[in-house]
């Protein structure tokens, strides 16, 4: 089968964007990323993309008057590209309706939180704010709502005493990591159906079981 062609969408330090890197170099995954795009042309993640080789491309949102005119260029240069699916990897620029709709289901995002809990900016802020015992991470098709739509993935992974968010964050982000390319994996070999609001992964086995991994802290 082919493999299946990633654009990858970042504003700024791209470790996710390095992680979907990474995991595509190993033989036999079933995706490659063909395309970075940031909608801030300084972001790390470009470089890391445009050593290994990558199409990196900047396009700055403030060059644009509206939303809509931003993302029109947006999906020309990941058509141009021969994008077939799109992974937001700390993308902090919420998208149009119409984009989404013109690449329905072929979105997904990784949010810093339990969804449905937590959605939004400073996911780890709330998080702590709420008190909760296990944090973790989601990987969901995007759909208008900001953070919403079926949910591929979940980690979770304790909150300790004494966190703050920066050792929150820190630890979530392993297991994001760990998350996102275990979600396209599962995406690219096309076992993942969508109905409704809910995602069912055929054929999981217990060793990449998505749902609720208890991701230890590091010691
Ligand atoms: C990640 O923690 C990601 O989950 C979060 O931004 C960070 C990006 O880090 N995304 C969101 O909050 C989107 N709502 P990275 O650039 O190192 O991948």
């Amino acid at each position: 089968m082919a493999k299946l062609r990633v654009g990858v969408l970042i504003s700024g330090r791209g470790s996710n964007l390095k992680a979907l890197l990474d995991t595509c170099l190993t033989p036999g995954f079933p995706a490659e990323i063909v395309a970075v795009i940031s909608n801030r042309p300084d972001a790390i993640g470009l470089k890391y993309a445009q050593a290994m080789g990558v199409p990196a491309i900047g396009l700055d949102h403030k060059a644009y008057d509206s939303r809509e005119a931003f993302d029109d260029s947006l999906h020309e240069a990941l058509r141009i590209a021969g994008v077939e699916f799109i992974c937001l990897a700390g993308y902090m620029r919420l998208l149009t309706p119409g984009l989404i709709g013109r690449w329905a289901d072929r979105i997904i995002n990784i949010h810093p939180s339990l969804l449905p809990a937590f959605r939004g900016l400073r996911a780890h802020e709330q998080a702590l704010a709420a008190g909760v015992k296990l944090a973790g991470c989601t990987v969901h098709i995007v759909r208008p709502e900001v953070d919403s739509g079926p949910i591929i993935a979940q980690a979770a992974v304790p909150v300790l005493d004494g966190d703050d968010a920066e050792s929150l964050a820190a630890r979530v982000l392993e297991a994001e990591h760990k998350i996102y390319p275990l979600a396209l994996k599962l995406i690219a070999e096309q076992r993942v159906r969508i109905v409704g609001d809910k995602a069912f992964i055929d054929g999981v086995v217990d060793d990449e079981t998505a749902a609720a991994q208890l991701i230890s802290p590091a010691r």
